[in-house]
């Protein structure tokens, strides 16, 4: 995907955030798949990086001042505002975005960004009591709904000392997010999620329950889907996969993790849920390596359920993506199992598959699927899991090009 915009100019607007420095990386690769990448530095973001290097690694001079004479004369923020393909603004801080959704302009960031017509990408970054105070949620809300994208935070340790969510998108994550904006493809600016592996529940600090999921098939439905121009976040158990290129992806272990990073991904357009998340949960996880004691009797496991994810995506009511579809693992009656899984869970398709043993679905290269639908029972011929996924995105595609859009479901 890399060269395919080449050409292509970002406006890169570095806010005051500790994960400015990540810019830096960013401007770097940026310019290395043939972007041209001019930036603009606040105030509070110098505080942070040099204006040296910002130009050296984007090879630009580097704006800062609203009130620079010489600026103005060479450039013009309105000329900055024009020119630009997409404006990125990383990290994009609590400030920043609530003087973005004030319509204020009053320094060269804001006042660029109130100029401008071009698209803008968010890459929101914080604390994250302050992502999640109701202020930044209500002008995060509004920028969107004026067009803004967003791509992340996502969770994990904060520079401040708390987990939880916050930080800047890794490079690789804002790329991914870049070229999918510039991707020509039939789902160009639709934004899709995708779940794929197995979940660990954990029973202990070092056992876990668990399945054979290789995150094979979900992973290659992320693939196809960015291949086709959609901007995916890949929501992945642990497996021994590497992320698939051009896909924003989110590492989780267990199905309460899977769920809260699927919320943080919306809204989305589509929805494919192939991980194997567990069913059932430890009831109380032992928080110390449980014990073999000589002659006692092995533990009994009190079990609760997990939360079902594909249900919880289904009953959404406005935030519900466009086109949600579930698969349905089963090692008997197939069909007939899948056609009640998807009334159960609310979903628009199910992709059966027969997991029974010797079938080689869990873990293998291959699949061989049942599409189930409103209208009925399709059986693909057995495929590599690749060619599965190109076939579902042609699904897509055809679904949600033609008039009837969901109600092709
Ligand atoms: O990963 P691979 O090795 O490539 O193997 C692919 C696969 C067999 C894992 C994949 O093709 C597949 O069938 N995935 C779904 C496995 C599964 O858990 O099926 P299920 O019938 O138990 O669940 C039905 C649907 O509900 C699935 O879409 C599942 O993601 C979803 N679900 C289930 C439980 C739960 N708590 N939350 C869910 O979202």
């Amino acid at each position: 995907m890399g060269r395919l915009a080449s050409g292509k100019q970002i406006l890169l607007i570095v806010a005051g955030g500790i994960a400015a420095y990540k810019t830096l990386d960013l401007a770097r690769r940026l310019k290395e798949r043939g972007y041209r990448v001019r930036a603009i530095l606040t105030e509070a973001g110098s505080r942070f990086v040099t204006p040296l290097s910002l130009a050296a690694l984007t090879g630009e001079k580097v704006h800062q001042d609203l009130f620079s004479l010489t600026d103005e004369v060479e450039m013009g923020h309105i000329r900055l505002a024009r020119e630009a393909d997409l404006i990125l603004v990383a990290p994009a801080t609590a400030d920043l975005m609530a003087r973005m959704s004030s319509g204020m302009a009053n320094d060269l960031a804001t006042a660029v960004l109130l100029a401008t017509r071009a698209p803008v990408l968010l890459a929101p970054s914080m604390n994250t009591a302050m992502w999640e105070h109701p202020a930044t949620q209500a002008n995060l809300a509004l920028l969107q709904k004026r067009g803004c994208q967003i791509v992340g935070p996502q969770a994990g340790d904060l520079a401040c000392g708390e987990v939880g969510a916050g930080r800047l998108a890794e490079v690789p994550d804002l790329i991914a997010a870049i070229e999918a904006h510039f991707a020509p493809g039939p789902l160009k600016g639709l934004r899709a999620l995708v779940t794929s592996g197995p979940t660990h529940e954990p029973i202990d600090p070092v056992r876990f329950i668990s399945n054979r999921s290789s995150g094979k098939q979900g992973h290659a439905i992320a693939a196809a889907l960015a291949k086709a121009g959609a901007r995916v976040t890949l929501i992945s158990g642990p497996v021994a996969l590497p992320d698939p290129e051009g896909v924003e992806t989110v590492h989780v272990e267990t199905a309460l993790d899977m769920l809260a990073a699927c919320k943080q991904a919306l809204p989305a357009d589509i929805a494919v849920c192939a991980a194997a998340v567990a069913d059932w949960k430890l009831k109380s996880p032992a928080s110390q390596k449980m014990k073999k004691v000589k002659g006692a009797p092995p533990p009994a496991l009190s079990l609760s359920p997990n939360p079902d994810i594909l249900a919880t995506l289904s009953d959404l009511g406005k935030k519900r993506p466009r086109l949600i579809v579930g698969f349905a693992a089963e090692t008997e009656k197939v069909s007939a199992y899948a056609q009640a899984k998807l009334k159960a869970k609310g979903c628009d398709w199910i992709l059966a598959n027969d997991v029974s043993e010797g079938s080689g679905v869990f873990g293998g290269d291959h699949n061989k699927i049942h599409l189930i639908t409103a209208k009925g029972i399709e059986d693909w011929p057995q495929m590599s899991k690749q060619q599965v996924a190109e076939t579902l995105v042609q699904r897509f595609v055809e679904a949600l090009s033609s008039k009837s859009k969901v109600k092709a479901r």
